[in-house]
């Protein structure tokens, strides 16, 4: 057996937040100790019960999946039924989940674990607003020293914002929750728009994964299928960008990707820019490295390393 990381999914899904799960469920190289849901894409309720119906999907009832916070720290909740239906998984009927959510929440999930499990082992993959990992450092300062690193998709640089002209969802729906989790000490590894956009789902990857023959093949080219017809009409480009699998495919496989380790500060302020990530790219200050900022990525060896890892479940 490989030496298997273990890891926390904070997930909003979502169309991409399923294939980034469906990918961890399907990587021997992974063990998920559990799945924490938080209010983002669409509201709590549907993001935990969507979290369970993708872990029975996958054939993975066993993943505990835990609901955390519905709404941001100190802002109104923003969603994107514009993007991912009312279900937040619009494009699949998905049968309601028989396993039940966990009784613990998820932000006690998240401090029990990091301070159960040896320092340094557990890495947290946030894939929504970081609304419960944030609270989580409120609530338990001393979780911060254990977290083995954060591997997170959110903000945006170079390739600007998708809900603002400057802002990126996950950031931009809890600016307060991601201003405590960049300025926490822990080691971050940020996947933003300027490489998820570099990782489009062209019809010829979609055909890949329905070509897969299996259930979760044909539900990741279907879900596919819907999610990309938003942003291929509002980006003009050949497909949508597959976001949340890049936290995943980053931990299989770092190689295919780079980027540099910069300061990235979130603006929590102005209205104009509320939830940007504003990095020194050019080293222009003196602000702390604080995250490692991923640009770049070999999007054909992306998407044959999702599709390798779906086939797996
Ligand atoms: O901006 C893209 C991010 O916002 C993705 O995580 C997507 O699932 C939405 O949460
Ligand atoms: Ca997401």
């Amino acid at each position: 057996m490989v030496d298997q990381r273990k890891i926390i999914i904070d997930t909003d899904p979502g169309h991409d937040d399923a294939v980034a799960i469906f990918t961890a469920l399907g990587s021997r190289e992974l063990r998920t100790l559990g799945i924490t849901a938080v209010a983002g894409n669409v509201p709590l309720e549907l993001t935990a019960r969507n979290s369970m119906a993708l872990c029975e999907c996958a054939g993975r009832a066993d993943i505990p999946v835990f609901a955390g916070c519905d709404r941001p720290l100190k802002r109104a909740l923003v969603t994107a039924e514009e993007v991912h239906g009312r279900t937040g998984l619009d494009g699949v009927s998905f049968p309601m989940p028989q396993m039940q959510l966990q009784p613990q929440h998820a932000i006690d999930f998240l401090i029990d674990t990091l301070r159960n499990e040896p320092e340094g082992t557990v890495t947290l993959c946030p894939l929504g607003p970081l609304t419960n990992v944030a609270t989580a450092m409120l609530r338990a300062p001393d979780i911060v020293d254990r977290i083995e690193q954060i591997v997170l998709m959110g903000g945006a640089y170079f390739e600007v914002g998708n809900v603002t002209p400057t802002a990126e969802f996950n950031i931009y729906v809890d600016p307060e929750a991601a201003k405590i989790v960049f300025g926490s000490g822990v080691q971050l590894t940020v996947l933003p728009l300027d490489v998820t956009h570099k990782a489009l789902t062209t019809p010829k990857r979609l055909d890949a994964f329905r070509d897969l023959g299996t259930k979760q093949g044909q539900v990741v080219a279907d879900l596919l299928a819907t999610y990309n017809r938003h942003d291929t009409a509002k980006y003009g480009s050949e497909g949508g960008p597959l976001h949340d699998p890049c936290v995943i495919a980053y931990l299989l496989n770092p190689e295919l990707f780079s980027g540099r380790l910069v300061n990235v500060e979130i603006e929590t302020e102005s209205e104009l820019t509320m939830g940007m990530t504003v990095v020194d790219w050019w080293k222009v200050t003196n602000r702390s490295e604080n995250a490692m900022f991923i640009s770049e990525v070999d999007a054909d060896g992306f998407f044959e390393l999702i599709t390798e890892k779906l086939a797996c479940l």
